[in-house]
């Protein structure tokens, strides 16, 4: 039995629905366990093209069961306009996607509040992507949030009303005009509970009764470990844990029923939203890994500031996650450079830190210490295997296992689904997998 859990080791949009899509022909299921529809995974294959956000992309694999976990916070309208676009492309979503019952309902009113706060908060906004993610989670926490199971008890009245009484005198004093009334959301939750109703489940019961069976799970995070409520940028993060302890709680599984952790990194990296990122490059070479990596917001459609690789976070995510395999992505995207800098180091106060900073002025003050290591010049888009990578290529790759001390099992170059090279001993070894077979199939092979 092999279950393993898909992490972000950025800023979130490293490339996971990408190499979850690809993986998950070796799993027998896929679990979300964290965030919202923030989160925006782009999967391509042959000629198709799908955006997902709040189902994982293993729903692209005929008969896969998908589940929502009760660490999400799920907004049903958002679900069912997915669920419906799946369907019009002629993916069978049926009942193969759980619900998670204890997972939060994010409802129009957690909206409302991110929109008015993120609004009202000038030069400090967050540069959230208003998905009321912040508030839905902060509901959840205070106690009064409402829950998957709310939407089909005689309790919902109730619940509903308590959320509102707490944010309806911010969003007036907000001046926000469009305050959602107790009727319409009691209105609006009981028709989601009836739709939901076949997809509604233990979450806790369905996970382990697939693990019991001997089912292999695949669980697939959103965000990266730089946007953790812990650990990342606070305050500039998510509200929730996209690092690896967050899929046990947010799926309801021990730490000991982990077998493996696949770090993804990207080759250089991105942001979108606010807050300080030491390697960011604004200037023309940032605009060009922006164009070139097509950086822009699957959920926002924002301009993803751009920087190169930056060592010293991604040693952090690495220790936080317990990263066993890295995913390196868009490695393509560095093809035609002369030179790529790597971030090694930051340079505070006349300081050299190597390791990851609590505060935040430290973070927007540093200065970035840079190790440049030659381009290749050359086109790797679709490359077989590692040793058809030009020499360079290898090198930055072999460069990267070693300075954050994780090998590297997946190297992407491009955005369908055959522009990998799986290298399977390392998957074999650090993830456990031995079932590489359906994967391979699908790709180059390494
Ligand atoms: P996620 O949020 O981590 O799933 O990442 P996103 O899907 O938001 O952003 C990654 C973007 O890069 C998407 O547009 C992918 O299609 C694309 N992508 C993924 N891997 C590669 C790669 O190796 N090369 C290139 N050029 N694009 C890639
Ligand atoms: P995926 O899963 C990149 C960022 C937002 C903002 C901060 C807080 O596609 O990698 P939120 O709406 O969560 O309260 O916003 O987090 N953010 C993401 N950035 N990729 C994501 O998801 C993100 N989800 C949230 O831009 O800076
Ligand atoms: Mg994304």
């Amino acid at each position: 039995m092999s279950n393993t859990i898909v992490l972000g080791m950025q800023w979130g949009d490293e490339g996971k629905g990408k190499i979850v899509d690809l993986l998950t022909s070796a799993f027998d299921v896929v679990v979300r366990f964290q965030g919202g529809n923030n989160a925006g995974h782009t999967v391509k294959f042959g000629d198709r093209h799908f955006a997902l956000h709040l189902i994982p992309s293993g729903i692209l694999r005929p008969e896969t069961p998908c589940l929502l976990g009760n660490g999400m916070v799920i907004d049903p309208e958002s679900l069912f306009e997915e669920m419906e676009g799946l369907a019009a492309m002629d993916i069978d979503v049926g009942e193969r996607l759980r619900v998670s019952d204890r997972a939060h309902v994010l409802l129009p009113l957690h909206r409302a509040v991110d929109q008015a706060r993120e609004e009202a908060s000038g030069k400090a906004k967050i540069g959230t992507t208003s998905r009321g993610i912040g508030p839905c989670y902060e509901s959840k926490a205070a106690r009064f949030g409402v829950r998957m199971a709310d939407l089909v008890s005689p309790r919902l009245e109730a619940r509903l009303e308590r959320l509102l009484q707490r944010y309806e005198p911010e969003l007036r004093d907000l001046g926000w005009e469009e305050i959602p009334t107790l009727e319409s959301l009691v209105t609006a939750c009981r028709a989601w509970g009836e739709r939901l109703q076949p997809h509604l489940a233990d979450g806790v019961d369905q996970l382990h009764r697939w693990m019991e069976e001997g089912r292999d799970v695949l669980f697939e995070g959103a965000q990266g470990a730089l946007l953790d409520l812990d650990h990342g940028t606070y305050p500039f993060v998510t509200s929730s844990s996209p690092t690896a302890g967050g899929a046990c709680t947010g799926a309801g599984v021990a730490p000991r029923d982990i077998h493996g952790v696949l770090g993804v990194l990207k080759a250089y990296t991105s942001r979108v939203g606010m807050g300080p990122f030491v390697s960011e490059l604004d200037n023309d070479t940032g605009e060009y890994l922006r164009a070139r990596g097509n950086e822009f917001g699957t959920t926002t459609g924002r301009p993803r500031r751009c920087g190169w690789l930056d060592l010293v976070a991604a040693r952090y995510a690495r220790r936080l996650d317990g990263v066993d395999a890295i995913a390196l992505t868009k490695l393509d995207v560095l093809d035609t450079l002369e030179e790529i800098p790597v971030c090694v180091a930051y340079r505070v106060d006349g300081r050299t830190l190597d390791t990851f900073p609590a505060d935040i002025e430290s973070l927007e003050d540093a200065e970035p210490v840079l190790e440049t290591l030659p381009g290749w010049q050359a086109d790797t888009v679709g490359t077989l295997t590692f040793d058809q990578l030009p020499k360079r290529a290898q090198e930055y790759v072999n460069y990267v296992e070693q300075r954050v001390g994780t090998p590297v099992g997946i190297v992407s170059t491009g955005p369908r689904r055959e522009e990998t090279i799986v290298r399977r001993e390392v998957l074999r070894r650090g993830l456990h997998l031995e079932n590489l077979g359906p994967i391979l199939a699908g790709v180059a092979g390494g």
